[in-house]
């Protein structure tokens, strides 16, 4: 049925959708964890092995400082919500990015989070908090630099954050932007691309279920010529 294995998400436009709504930024946030749900859902649905969410991007702190402290709070609050029941779903909860400038609370929540879910195998859900797709390629080069080994795809690969997730064969942005925003730069080279005008808290498992059927009609080549 050619099932993505590795679906990733640019959750855009909860900003936008409070602003048109006379809310404060935040409130937009707020309501992005229903759309996180209903994204989950669609993947387990669906029968997809990888779920990554970008949440926060190495840009995103030259934001105010009061909507960056807000969102680390609320990505706590999320979960330490949320992964008690997710792994009663089966869901392994890990994430990437970097974490030496995250609050201690933040990072401690990360961590349990991780060990809470570290034995369901039903879908991986990755969260990028603090990610950079530049931070992560600058890290694995640093890491062979030091290390010595050969410089190969492999190598690489061995340097990033999850090196067992596989490359992402669906990027879905929300809220209709056309560009990628630093997200899984390396691993992205060849993914499937599918925006929705929608913005990030009007993101349902039905919607989720679309993409996943427009990606069904893609054709992949992969650099070769079409299969007749
Ligand atoms: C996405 O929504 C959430 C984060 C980047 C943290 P935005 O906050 O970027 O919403 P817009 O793009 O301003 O509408
Ligand atoms: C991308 O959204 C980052 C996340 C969704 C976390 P942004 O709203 O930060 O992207 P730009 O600034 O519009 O490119
Ligand atoms: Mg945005």
């Amino acid at each position: 049925m050619n099932l993505p294995r590795h679906v990733a998400i640019i959750m855009d436009g909860n900003g936008r959708w409070a602003e048109a709504r006379g809310l404060p930024r935040f409130r937009g946030h707020l309501a992005g964890q229903g759309a996180i749900r209903e994204a989950v859902e669609g993947a387990l649905d669906a029968g997809i092995e990888w779920l990554t969410l970008f949440a926060f991007s190495t840009e995103n702190w030259r934001r105010s400082s009061d909507e960056v402290r807000a969102l680390f709070e609320l990505f706590e609050i999320v979960l330490r919500e949320e992964t008690p029941e997710l792994v009663k779903h089966g869901v392994r909860v890990h994430i990437i990015g970097e974490r030496h400038n995250l609050p201690e609370s933040l990072k401690q929540a990360i961590i349990e989070a991780e060990e809470i879910s570290r034995e369901a195998d039903r879908l991986h859900l990755v969260g990028a908090l603090n990610y950079g797709g530049r931070q992560e390629i600058l890290n694995a080069a640093r890491r062979l630099q030091e290390s010595g080994e050969p410089v190969n795809e492999e190598t690489i690969r061995r340097g990033f954050y999850l090196p067992e997730m596989p490359d992402p064969d669906l990027i879905i942005r929300t809220s209709g932007e056309l560009r990628i925003s630093n997200f899984l730069l390396w691993q992205s080279a060849y993914s499937e691309i599918w925006v929705t005008e929608t913005y990030w808290p009007d993101f349902t498992k039905e919607e989720f279920a679309r993409a996943i059927e427009a990606y069904q009609q893609r054709e992949r080549r992969f650099g070769g010529v079409p299969q007749g």
